[in-house]
């Protein structure tokens, strides 16, 4: 019989640290919501619903890759009709110009560290370090 209150108080504990990230947040005053990421203002579209390219860029990305790196299809139609160059250097950065603030800031606020960079440049990176 008493196992029922021990249960109830570990669950209670459980709880309040599972939700402790939330709470402190908000008691910190910081805004729920992730990083400030700089959209394109040139744009007002991304190739997919922005709710499906937050949650699922990587896997367009893969699929990209393998489209050109296995088959050799360069382009990609988007559900909508657009028909796109498979490129993350020229296509995705070619919207997405503010890499350091989009890509990287949301992977830095998500401790995410894609590899693709040792081979892919960021056009902007370049252009800068040209004299
Ligand atoms: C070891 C070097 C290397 C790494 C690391 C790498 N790639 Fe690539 N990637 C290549 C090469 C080489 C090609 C073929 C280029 C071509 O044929 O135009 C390619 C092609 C691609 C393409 C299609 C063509 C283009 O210009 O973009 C995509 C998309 C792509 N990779 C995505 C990625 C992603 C996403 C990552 C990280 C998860 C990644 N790659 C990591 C070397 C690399
Ligand atoms: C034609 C221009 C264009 C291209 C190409 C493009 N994007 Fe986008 N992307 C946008 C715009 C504009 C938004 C913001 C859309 C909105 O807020 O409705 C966006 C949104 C996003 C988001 C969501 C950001 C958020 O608000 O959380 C991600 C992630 C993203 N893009 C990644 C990519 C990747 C990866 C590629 C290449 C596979 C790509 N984009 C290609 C224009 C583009
Ligand atoms: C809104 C936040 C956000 C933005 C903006 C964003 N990413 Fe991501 N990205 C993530 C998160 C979160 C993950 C990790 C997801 C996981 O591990 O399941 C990720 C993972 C990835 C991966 C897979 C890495 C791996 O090692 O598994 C690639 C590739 C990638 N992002 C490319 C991009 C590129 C290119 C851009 C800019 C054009 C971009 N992302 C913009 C949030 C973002």
């Amino acid at each position: 019989m008493r196992d029922r209150y021990v249960i109830l108080a570990a669950l209670v504990l459980f709880f309040v640290l599972v939700t402790a990230p939330v709470w402190y947040a908000r008691a910190a005053g910081e805004k729920a919501g992730g990083p400030d990421v700089k959209l394109p203002t040139q744009e007002k579209a991304c190739v997919m619903p922005v709710d499906y390219m937050r949650t699922s860029h990587m896997d367009l990305l893969i699929s990209w890759r393998e489209r050109v790196v296995r088959e050799n299809i360069r382009t990609w139609t988007a559900p909508d009709g657009t028909v796109y160059t498979v490129s993350l250097s020229g296509t995705c950065l070619k919207c997405h110009t503010n890499k350091a603030e989009f890509c990287d800031r949301c992977h830095d606020y998500a401790g995410v560290t894609p590899y693709c960079w040792d081979c892919h440049v960021d056009p902007a990176a370049i252009a800068r370090s040209r004299p």
